[in-house]
């Protein structure tokens, strides 16, 4: 019998093709290269399957030229790189990777709050330039982060987990915003109070955003945000790029009317927005959230999962357009 065909679009771990490769016929790209939409489209022109990370875009215009295709599996919880709709009108599944990268992204949203607020990575950057001579009593002095209000935007699993380190871990106040409100159950085991948006704003001291990206959630947060926060406040985005308006955020750094900001994605990553790099009081990590190599694999297997059990069961693991099957 001959092996249903799949693009693996990125490099991944070694065991993750070879669990795939006694499954299907694989056709991978370990050296990593980034195809163009066009590459990507050729190659995939005789796969029914891909395994894809975040970074390719599967739209109407890329299905309509990829006629066997019948699953894309992201290893990423995040799918804004999907044409859901479109995938759905063409019969594609699509599919991601939720709960297994929870509470580790949970941690890094917290490690990135910390750095930010206690100014780590530029404390560190002025003790390699050898400028450290003597203590003062306000070198880099920063902002309290136990007992002080947590404002987390997008209460989905992981703001949950962040919710829970800071309530139960720093005797955090916790307010959150979120498209719908949580069940009295979860609030309380978060310890979280449900609150406006511009309330958020205005009382949170370390506000952390986890909201999805879509159309809805574009620049979340702009100048006229940005100017409703606290002058102390800092900013954590470990969301998506885009959510947050980059050359506002980097203007509000520059004239202190924010404290510091912490961020893990970027409008247009991987390139970074030049302003953002010559402002001291902003730490930028390299869309890392999820990087701890277990957690990584589980995301690995869970995408390898979805496509073992869809192409040869019709049982994904982690629909994320069930329509899909029901018209199959
Ligand atoms: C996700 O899973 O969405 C993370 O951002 C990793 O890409």
């Amino acid at each position: 019998m001959t092996k249903p065909k799949i693009l693996v679009a990125r490099a991944v771990f070694p065991e993750t093709l070879a669990l795939l490769s006694e499954h299907f016929e694989v056709e991978s790209n370990q050296d990593d290269v980034l195809w163009s939409k066009a590459e990507l489209a050729r190659r995939l022109a005789d796969k029914q399957g891909a395994f894809t990370t975040g970074s390719e875009r599967i739209d109407a215009e890329l299905l309509a030229a990829c006629p066997q295709l019948k699953i894309c599996a992201n290893m990423a919880v995040g799918y804004n790189n999907f044409d859901v709709d479109a995938m759905t009108a063409r019969g594609v599944l699509a599919t991601n990777a939720p709960d297994v990268l929870t509470e580790t992204t949970a941690d890094f949203g917290f490690a990135l709050l910390m750095a930010t607020a206690r100014r780590m990575t530029e404390s560190e950057h002025y003790l390699r330039r050898g400028e450290w001579t003597q203590w003062r009593y306000d070198l880099f002095a920063g902002t309290e982060v136990h007992g002080s209000t947590l404002g987390i935007i997008g209460m989905g699993r992981i703001g949950q987990g962040i919710a829970r380190r800071g309530a139960l871990g720093f005797g955090m106040k916790v307010i959150y915003h979120n498209r719908s409100r949580l069940s009295p159950d979860l609030e309380a085991q978060c310890q979280a109070q449900y609150v406006g948006k511009e309330e958020l704003l205005r009382r949170a001291d370390h506000v952390l955003l986890v909201v999805p990206y879509s159309a809805a959630s574009h620049h979340t947060i702009g100048a006229p945000e940005l100017a409703l926060m606290k002058p102390t406040a800092t900013l954590i985005n470990i969301a998506r790029g885009g959510i947050v308006d980059d050359a506002a955020l980097a203007q509000a750094l520059r004239e202190r009317r924010i404290a510091a900001a912490g961020l893990d994605v970027f409008e247009g990553e991987p390139s970074v927005h030049p302003d953002l790099l010559t402002v001291p009081n902003v730490v930028l990590t390299p869309h890392i959230a999820s990087a701890t190599l277990s957690t990584r694999r589980a995301m690995a297997q869970l995408a390898a999962d979805n496509l073992i059990g869809y192409l040869t069961q019709g049982q994904p693991v982690t629909p994320l357009n069930p329509a899909v099957l029901a018209s199959a």
